[in-house]
């Protein structure tokens, strides 16, 4: 049986990447294998791609491009693989960040990011995706309590982050049987007994 493909989603500081060893216990507890990987990176050279993109200032194309770039060979080398082999993939970020975020944020065209999507992983998309959400004032805060340095997109201002969550909250809208959205401003027992709930049902 083919493994399932989870993603995590949300703007900077909606607390995704806390709950993904939860997400991972709970998936092996059930007595499946998985993995988990991060975009941009999870190879070695999507990793060198991910230390580029998010430190050097380029045209918002160039940043899709090598976003894309960058699943092209997480998809061929991890993502399918695994699969294939009945492992479970759990990824924090995919597609939908590119939509949110180089669409709402950078205001690139909707449809070029289509079609690069149907270009680099037309056959596939995610089984479910966790979209965990987040006032903006709270996501800054987590943000700024955090210690490491902020990268090029989160020291992004203004409007910014509020257009990435909208972009999010209409994707969430548009697939509604794939895209799970997960209010984060609750306690953590509240959020990981839904995410355990959603796990469970796949
Ligand atoms: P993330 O791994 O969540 O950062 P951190 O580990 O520092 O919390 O995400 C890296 C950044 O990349 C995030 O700000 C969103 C951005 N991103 C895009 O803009 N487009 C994309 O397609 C992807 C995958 C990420």
């Amino acid at each position: 049986m083919a493994g399932r493909f989870i993603t995590l989603e949300g703007i900077d500081g909606a607390g995704k990447s806390s709950h993904s060893s939860f997400i991972a216990d709970r998936i092996m507890a059930r007595g499946f294998e998985v993995i988990t990987t991060r975009e941009p990176g999870g190879t070695a050279l999507g990793e060198k791609l991910r230390s580029i993109v998010l430190n050097e200032k380029m045209h918002g194309d160039t940043e899709t491009l090598l976003m894309f770039a960058s699943r092209t060979e997480q998809l061929a080398d991890v993502i399918l693989p695994a699969l294939a082999n009945g492992v479970w993939v759990l990824c924090d970020r995919f597609t939908d960040s590119t939509f949110a975020y180089q669409c709402g944020g950078r205001g690139l065209s909707e449809s070029r990011i289509a079609t690069m999507e149907t270009w680099v992983h037309g056959h596939l998309q995610p089984d479910l995706t966790l979209l965990f959400d987040a006032p903006l004032e709270v996501a800054r805060e987590r943000l700024n309590s955090g210690t490491n340095a902020p990268d090029k997109f989160e020291r992004e201002q203004g409007e910014f982050f509020s257009d990435v969550r909208a972009a999010y909250l209409k994707r969430a809208a548009q697939f509604p049987h794939r895209i799970k959205l997960i209010d984060s401003a609750r306690t953590l027992e509240n959020i990981r007994t839904e995410l355990g709930f959603l796990i469970d049902s796949l």
